[in-house]
């Protein structure tokens, strides 16, 4: 395992940093980001910065298509790449002090802090610095984006005149002249509507091209010299995209200087009328009268409500703690269930790469975590997205060729389209249809919904069915069905025959569909007429389905006794993970794609990730025996893997192993593991390192009416307590060495089954 540094101070509610590296910034950008599920943004700073920087704001679901750019078009491939968008800076804030522009790239800085509160949901910054003209100032900013109102993000920047009286011009802004980090074909995002200010707040209105997401940035504010308060110079339009409003002030040495600004944004929505300056007027007739110190207490009590059921308590072990609620953070912040449009992004508001916002990782790794820590209509509303989507996937599939209703979802998406075009990705990758079947069942076993089966899921299954039926094939050289020319969730490896996950994974369907095709025939019989009537269903279609389940090729090397991840697996040369010179790693940042494809390197779990779906279909023993193959071949390079593979080293006993893989997968952002931080964080593994603590060192599962624990807590950890919600009660968990204590805060008729008794 590969530690990178230990850049912030360890502590169990905050990330910390005590030094500005200019070298450094993009990456505290990442690690510092701020949001709410409605909008986020990189941790820039408000005043201007010169240096080297990575400016994001991202509004949830606003995307652009940006034409696709390939060197050589294949048929099926989508119209476009969806960018997600930097959005419109609502917190910038130039200053000028004796006529020197403050820019932390140009002056001394003396002292430097920033702080995450992770318990508050605040942002802090303190800096001591000396401005080339001899000024010396102490400056200290709070933000947050609010918990409680999508729209509103708010700041307070004080500056303190440290060592002589001056002059300071300060300027709050808002701008909307903004780029992508990248676009194929240097295309502009975003056309400005109208720029629009009153004595109150200023507004631009602006719209995205093509995808004419219409947006509108506001921004209100108030200047305070010790307590009292300055007036405005009037606001100014400054030109097409920008508005700043003015307030110039002589400060006398030790004296303090306070603006307080708000602003965000405002998604024009079909089902909301009032237009988008009213509702910006609105939010700032009700917000701009609160003190900062008042509207951060409203912050803190909209945390405390989360913290209070999704908090993950470790004992003894700080480096875990702090890293566990990191990820819980993220995840709070990047999605909260209020809109069933809205998902889960793999980088959330820290970043663009990976375009799109919802790929398999919402389903396979996502899902659980809103399950288990929100009530129930947060995943049911990711379920929701899916079955919105439902005719677009059939209309996908339609363009590579399958028919009578098969869907074949997206691997990447914003509206239901296909938005990614690589082509071992877009057309192989397919293995994605089973996340989204597998959700279902996962769902429905814990919140016993099973409602939602009969009333939308059950269309989603039989499409994703019918798809499988079709692409298995008959392989008369193996009289079994195959599956051919896919991508498995090992990247490493493209355009391989029988990927024993993927058709693993796929039989899986067909035999979860029918059964509940079959109860919905018997119990809910108005249920199955509507379903046939709208899907076409005819039973005879039960009759492939039925030889491809019986008759479904899963590679298997009877000399190693484990499954094989694809045909030919056992053909390349087995050189162990530990043997790559630490220069190599992470290898696709090292090697040709043509040396990747050829290695035995795995990128992430694959074979593994079936065991660990199914894991009631395996003994202990097949556990074994295929994790103690794969692992050594297993570099970890998708964030998505170190998570699944300490939950089964758990499962193993193996846990010095899965305690290591534990701290790979929750501190893989504040430790750099994977070397590409300056890009955003990664989110969605993020929920996979909460699954390694529940499923993993608590050896939490649950089958049919029984919920199971058995303690696997690492050495080090006294003690380890978190809440899950499971059927609609919330059960609390105490372990440790010596106790380990259940607790139903209300009622609930499951079985807790704690090591098999
Ligand atoms: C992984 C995929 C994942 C994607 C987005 C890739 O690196 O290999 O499995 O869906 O990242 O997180």
């Amino acid at each position: 395992m590969k530690k990178t540094n230990n850049y912030f101070v360890v502590d169990p509610w905050k990330i910390v940093e005590t030094k500005f590296d200019k070298n450094r910034v993009k990456y505290s950008e990442s690690i510092f980001s701020i949001g709410n599920g409605y909008m986020g943004q990189r941790a820039n700073f408000e005043e201007d910065y010169s240096g080297d920087t990575f400016q994001g704001s991202y509004i949830g679901g606003v995307y652009y298509p940006d034409k696709t750019k390939v060197g050589w078009w294949k048929i099926g491939y989508p119209e476009y790449f969806a960018k997600v968008l930097n959005a419109p800076n609502w917190i910038g804030v130039s200053i000028k002090v004796n006529e020197e522009s403050l820019d932390l790239n140009k002056c001394n800085v003396k002292n430097f802090q920033r702080e995450l509160d992770m318990q508050k949901g605040v942002y802090k910054r303190k800096v001591q610095l000396i401005l080339k003209n001899g000024i010396e100032l102490s400056v200290e900013v709070t933000r947050f984006i609010s918990l409680n109102e999508n729209s509103l993000g708010a700041i307070e920047y004080k500056i303190l005149a440290i060592n002589n009286n001056c002059q300071i011009l300060i300027e709050p802004y808002i701008d909307s002249n903004i780029i992508n980090e990248d676009s194929n074909w240097d295309d502009s995002f975003w056309k400005i509507e109208s720029l629009k200010k009153t004595k109150l707040f200023s507004a631009i209105i602006s719209k995205t091209n093509k995808t004419k997401f219409e947006v509108c940035t506001y921004m209100a504010n108030k200047l305070f010299y010790e307590k009292k308060a300055v007036d405005p110079l009037p606001i100014s339009i400054k030109s097409k995209s920008k508005i700043s409003q003015s307030f110039k002030i002589n400060i006398k040495k030790g004296k303090i200087l306070t603006l307080n600004k708000i602003g965000g944004y405002i998604k024009a929505k079909e089902n909301i009328s009032k237009n988008l300056i009213d509702q910006a007027k609105e939010i700032v007739d009700k917000y701009l009268k609160f003190d900062f110190d008042d509207l951060l207490k409203i912050q803190i009590e909209s945390w405390k409500k989360i913290w209070d059921v999704s908090d993950v308590k470790i004992d003894g072990d700080v480096n875990a703690q702090q890293a566990i609620r990191f990820n819980i953070f993220h995840l709070n912040q990047t999605y909260s269930g209020k809109d069933p449009e809205l998902n889960i992004g793999p980088k959330g508001f820290t970043g663009e790469k990976y375009g799109g916002s919802t790929y398999w990782d919402t389903e396979a790794f996502c899902l659980p975590f809103y399950m288990l820590t929100k009530k129930q209509s947060v995943s049911k509303n990711l379920l929701k997205y899916r079955y919105f989507q439902l005719d677009k996937a059939i209309e996908n599939a339609k363009k590579l060729g399958f028919d009578k209703g098969a869907a074949l979802f997206p691997m990447v998406t914003m509206n239901g389209e296909e938005c990614h075009n690589e082509w071992e990705i877009t057309f192989e990758e397919i293995h994605r249809n089973g996340a989204i079947a597998y959700a279902i069942y996962n769902y429905v076993r814990f919140t016993n919904d099973f409602n939602y089966i009969n009333e939308m899921g059950i269309e989603v299954l039989i499409a994703i069915s019918r798809f499988w039926a079709q692409r298995f094939s008959f392989s008369n050289d193996k009289n079994k069905y195959v599956i051919l020319g896919v991508t498995g969730p090992n990247e490493y490896e493209n355009n391989v025959n029988n990927n024993w996950y993927t058709n693993y994974i796929a039989r899986w369907c067909l035999i979860f569909t029918k059964k509940q095709i079959i109860k919905i025939q018997n119990f809910y019989p108005n249920d199955f007429s509507r379903i046939a009537k709208k899907t076409n269903w005819n039973l005879n279609e039960f009759k492939l389905w039925d030889k491809i389940i019986k008759n479904t090729y899963l590679p298997y090397s009877n000399e190693k006794e484990v499954f094989l991840q694809q045909d030919g697996f056992l053909d390349k040369e087995l050189i162990k993970a530990n043997k790559l010179k630490l220069t190599d790693r992470p290898i696709n940042q090292n090697w040709s794609w043509d040396r990747i494809l050829r290695s035995v390197f795995i990128k992430q779990a694959d074979v593994l990730q079936g065991f660990y779906f199914f894991s009631e279909d395996f003994s202990l023993d097949e556990l074994k025996k295929n994790y103690e193959f794969y692992e050594p071949f297993t570099l970890h390079e998708s964030s998505l893997s170190p998570s699944i593979h300490s939950i089964l080293s758990s499962r193993l006993g193996l846990i010095d192993d899965a305690y290591h893989l534990y701290l790979q997968t929750s501190r893989l952002d504040l430790d750099d593991y994977n070397q590409e931080l300056d890009e955003g964080l990664h989110i969605t593994s993020m929920a996979g390192t909460w699954l390694a603590i529940i499923e993993g060192f608590a050896g939490m599962k649950i089958n049919d009416d029984t919920i199971h624990f058995k303690n696997n807590l690492p050495d080090k950890w006294k003690s380890l307590s978190f809440k899950i919600y499971v059927r609609g009660s919330l059960l609390q968990i105490n372990l440790s060495k010596i106790h380990n204590n259940y607790i139903w805060e209300d009622k609930s008729t499951l079985k807790i089954i704690i090591k098999g008794k």
